[in-house]
């Protein structure tokens, strides 16, 4: 275990955990856009820096993104140092000058006391803050159907070639984890739109509830040993089913 110095309070860690990780557990609140506890960090928001020291620094104090720093015996962390809220109010303060129309950007600004932006504005900003969240959680379940593309100011998230992704199976993991809800998808009768291509929903056969799409049922059940009729029945249903199962267990039980 290691020990350090939370805003005056000695905490306890397991060696090798972010600082950021720490943090959620002891409650702290820090602003941290780009991370998602389903995949590795990236530090791409920088908005999760903190102020950190030791006790033979002879002062001396860093600035680090707590998604990335692992902890160590003996760091002294300031979560929100006057110096720390400047420059988060600073990243914020960039975050609106290109993303002015998101609410959640417009909300956390807010927060931190920035209301407008002091830079100029991108008029055709739209509201991706490109945290890689979305692609990264497309790698991680095995379907790279989504990547960031473009350079600089034109870096954007799109399938590749800006076509209908063919490895997409609308399982809608990277737009239910999007920070700022920038990625659209639309619900229709018994289909659902997502990056432009149009997936048939599966329906539950015991009471009609809609549920995942037939490209994502296939896939779990070749890539995840799941027999393809477990998908033909909802949670809810399941649910239900093994409810009843127990119950008639618990009578035969009494019953012997
Ligand atoms: S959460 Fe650490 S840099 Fe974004």
């Amino acid at each position: 275990m290691v020990n350090l110095t939370i805003n005056g309070r000695i905490v306890q860690a397991k060696e090798g955990e972010m600082l950021l990780t720490v943090l959620r557990r002891e409650k702290i609140d820090v602003p941290a856009l780009c991370h998602h506890e389903a995949v590795e960090p990236f530090g791409a928001c920088r908005l999760c820096t903190v102020e950190i020291t030791k006790e033979d620094w002879n002062g001396y104090s860093n600035y680090v993104t707590s998604c990335l720093y692992p902890v160590e015996e003996g760091l002294i962390v300031s979560t929100h140092s006057p110096k720390v809220n400047e420059l988060r109010k600073t990243i914020l303060d960039l975050f609106l000058a290109r993303h002015p129309n998101s609410p959640e950007i417009r909300q956390l600004a807010a927060d931190y006391g920035v209301f407008k932006t002091s830079y100029e504005t991108v008029v055709d900003g739209n509201n991706c803050i490109l945290c890689a969240i979305c692609t990264r959680i497309c790698d991680t379940m095995g379907f790279h159907a989504i990547s960031t593309v473009g350079r600089g100011h034109g870096k954007e998230v799109a399938p590749p070639l800006h076509q209908v992704p063919p490895d997409c199976v609308g399982c809608l993991a990277c737009a239910l984890n999007c920070p700022t809800h920038y990625i659209e998808y639309t619900f229709d009768n018994n289909y659902l739109t997502i990056w432009d291509k149009k997936f048939e929903l599966m329906v539950c056969s015991r009471c009609g509830k809609k549920t995942i799409t037939k490209e994502f049922a296939e896939y779990l059940s070749k890539h995840r040993d799941i027999p393809f009729s477990y998908f033909e029945i909802c949670d809810e249903c399941h649910r239900k089913e093994l409810a009843a199962t127990m119950g008639q267990i618990t009578s035969w039980e009494r019953e012997a």
